[in-house]
């Protein structure tokens, strides 16, 4: 049950996984954390979205499939030619908006930009630019990385990273977190709607 979709994938799914592994990428999103990002986005109407490292498109593909018409979303990434494929599949999209530049550029550059739905998934906005990444979010937004749980093939020193964020996650007093056993271990953090209270006990 837990490891089954049995529901129908994105139409253009199936040609960029097709595209993916020609490529030679394999950073690719798992299929079930793809499914776990549309049901989430399905739950901001006429939201903005931004996902930091697109690769070929295939999260995006699923997020774009969860979005309403009215929805805007900003994906990232400076490899131009992972950004060719997703271009290629997704690129009609007009709610898209692919961009080919370093993550950590683009967070500096858009301070005044916040978003309903963020999916953090390459080193700026997770592992460096944290702060500034979730100062993006706006009230009641979700915040959304995965691959969480330890891997085989993570480079020395990399589960300290991923300790380091998870703690730097669970200390902020302005997001709801939940860390999850599933997939590839993913955490859903929603940014607390500020209430009277809530201001004047953080203050
Ligand atoms: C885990 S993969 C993304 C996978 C993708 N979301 C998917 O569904 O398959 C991480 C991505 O981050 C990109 N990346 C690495 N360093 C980056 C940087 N400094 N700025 C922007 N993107 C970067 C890589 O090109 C890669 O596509």
């Amino acid at each position: 049950m837990t490891t089954s979709i049995a529901q129908p994938y994105p139409t253009a799914y199936e040609q960029i996984a097709k595209s993916t592994i020609e490529s030679g990428f394999t950073m690719a999103s798992d299929v079930l954390t793809c499914s776990l990002l549309r049901t989430l986005a399905s739950t901001k109407p006429s939201g903005r979205f931004l996902e930091l490292g697109t690769g070929t498109g295939l999260s995006t593909s699923w997020i774009l499939d969860g979005m309403d018409s009215d929805s805007k979303f900003i994906s990232v990434d400076n490899d131009s030619k992972l950004l060719a494929i997703a271009a290629s599949n997704l690129g009609h999209d007009k709610r898209l908006s692919l961009v080919n530049e370093d993550g950590g550029d683009w967070i500096k550059e858009n301070t005044h930009l916040k978003f309903d739905y963020i999916f953090a998934d390459t080193w700026s906005g997770k592992y460096f630019f944290l702060n500034e990444t979730l100062a993006l979010l706006k009230c009641g937004s979700l915040y959304i990385i995965d691959d969480m749980l330890s891997q085989p093939n993570w480079p020395e020193g990399h589960a300290d990273k991923v300790s380091k964020l998870v703690s730097a996650l669970e200390k902020r007093t302005d997001l709801t977190i939940t860390k999850q056993n599933w997939a590839t271990g993913i955490i859903i953090a929603t940014k607390k709607v500020m209430t009277t209270n809530f201001l004047m006990n953080n203050n």
